[in-house]
């Protein structure tokens, strides 16, 4: 049997783009469904989440793949995820439509999935599921009001974004006319974290516009995509207060990353943000479970960020890079070391996910210089 494997699961990926990893729809040839072999840390993370999800619910779920292409997301859950799903497979292209029966057929998996042909605010429009995935080529805000929409009370709504210039500040006009946020921080070292409270503000925002809650609980840049995973509720006064969360930045007078909740106009900032964490702890435990025993398609990579996401859970916004404050504070010490001595003094201290040189931390330029 030819295509590839990825993770347990066989896919029939069109030969011109089996290797290549695709940033863009530019790069899909005409005609042909796409697939981006560079996605599958993204699904793999997929699996982990839909999994711990589904156990946490104790009952069979249901995950609409809103934008399937291949269904190589759609059958991955199908087959992999160890507890009981039903995932709706749709897209409005013909050939991604053969390829996902085609999938699905070759992985035995016609029991957990269920095939649509169409556009996705008419398929989102039909009803509701317990997780939405949207996995668009660039930017989900188009979809993003029809995903709120059909997730259910208490359900994940999971955006990826692969248009990241605009996010994280490359492109201004197209952040703001997309997610009609500003980002003046885009020289700073933590241009991806705006990005992602970017992202997070948005998703937000839009729940809010349906007196809905969505709360980020995963909140991950790589490579070339970002993608939060809100939890959606309904409640029209917890919307009020998780308003309250989103806030603007700036770079305060050390030059150190902080929130603030003040609008400033003269200096740099961005902002609508998401101001809250990045990330539940109790959601990532719960992945790094469903992910013993598993087979996954990127495994250490996956495991290895998952270890690093649980880190900085509650760690405060932004981070320092010491080789970037030699100048104010003199020689750096390592990475771990200064962690170790933050620690030590009682500061919030960890590692990050969006920097490997970077130290999350709450200490000011003199706590610091205390103990560089
Ligand atoms: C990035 S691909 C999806 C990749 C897939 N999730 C995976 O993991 O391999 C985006 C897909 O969205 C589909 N699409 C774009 N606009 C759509 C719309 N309005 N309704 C339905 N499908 C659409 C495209 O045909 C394309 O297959």
């Amino acid at each position: 049997m030819d295509g590839v494997v990825e993770g347990q699961t066989r896919l029939f990926p069109p030969s011109t783009n089996l290797n290549k990893p695709s940033r863009s729809p530019g790069e899909r040839a005409k005609g042909q469904p796409f697939y981006n072999p560079g996605m599958a840390l993204n699904r793999d993370l997929s699996v982990l989440l839909v999994e711990a999800f589904a156990k946490a619910k104790g009952r069979e779920i249901d995950v609409a793949d809103a934008l399937a292409g291949t269904g190589a997301r759609s059958v991955r859950l199908a087959r992999e995820v160890r507890a009981p799903i039903l995932v709706h497979a749709n897209d409005a292209q013909p050939e991604a439509i053969a390829a996902i029966r085609r999938t699905v057929a070759a992985n035995d998996a016609a029991a957990r999935v269920s095939i649509h042909e169409g556009d996705a605010h008419l398929f989102l429009a039909s009803r509701r599921f317990d997780v939405v995935d949207l996995d668009p080529c660039g930017s989900p805000m188009p979809f993003l009001d029809a995903a709120v929409r059909a997730t259910r009370h208490g359900g994940l709504l999971c955006a990826t974004a692969t248009d990241t210039g605009a996010l994280a500040g490359k492109f201004p006009k197209a952040g703001r006319r997309r997610y009609d946020a500003h980002h003046g921080l885009h020289a700073q070292a933590w241009r991806s974290e705006v990005g992602l409270r970017i992202l997070g503000g948005a998703i937000a925002r839009a729940a809010a516009r349906f007196d809905r809650v969505a709360t980020p609980v995963l909140s991950i840049s790589h490579g070339h995509w970002m993608r939060v995973v809100a939890r959606v509720e309904d409640g029209k006064k917890d919307a009020d207060v998780a308003l309250k969360q989103l806030a603007n930045a700036t770079v305060d007078g050390e030059g150190l990353g902080r929130i603030a909740l003040r609008d400033q106009t003269a200096a740099p900032w961005a902002g609508p943000l998401w101001a809250g964490s990045l990330h539940e702890a109790t959601l990532l435990d719960a992945m790094a479970a469903a992910a013993e025993g598993q087979t996954l398609a990127r495994s250490k990579e996956t495991l290895e960020l998952l270890a690093l996401l649980r880190q900085e859970a509650d760690a405060p916004p932004f981070w320092v890079v010491p080789d970037l404050l030699q100048k104010q504070l003199g020689q750096p010490p390592r990475r771990d070391v200064l962690i170790e001595r933050l620690q030590k003094a009682g500061l919030r201290a960890t590692r990050t996910h969006l920097d490997p040189q970077g130290v999350r931390t709450d200490a000011s330029l003199a706590q610091l210089k205390a103990l560089w």
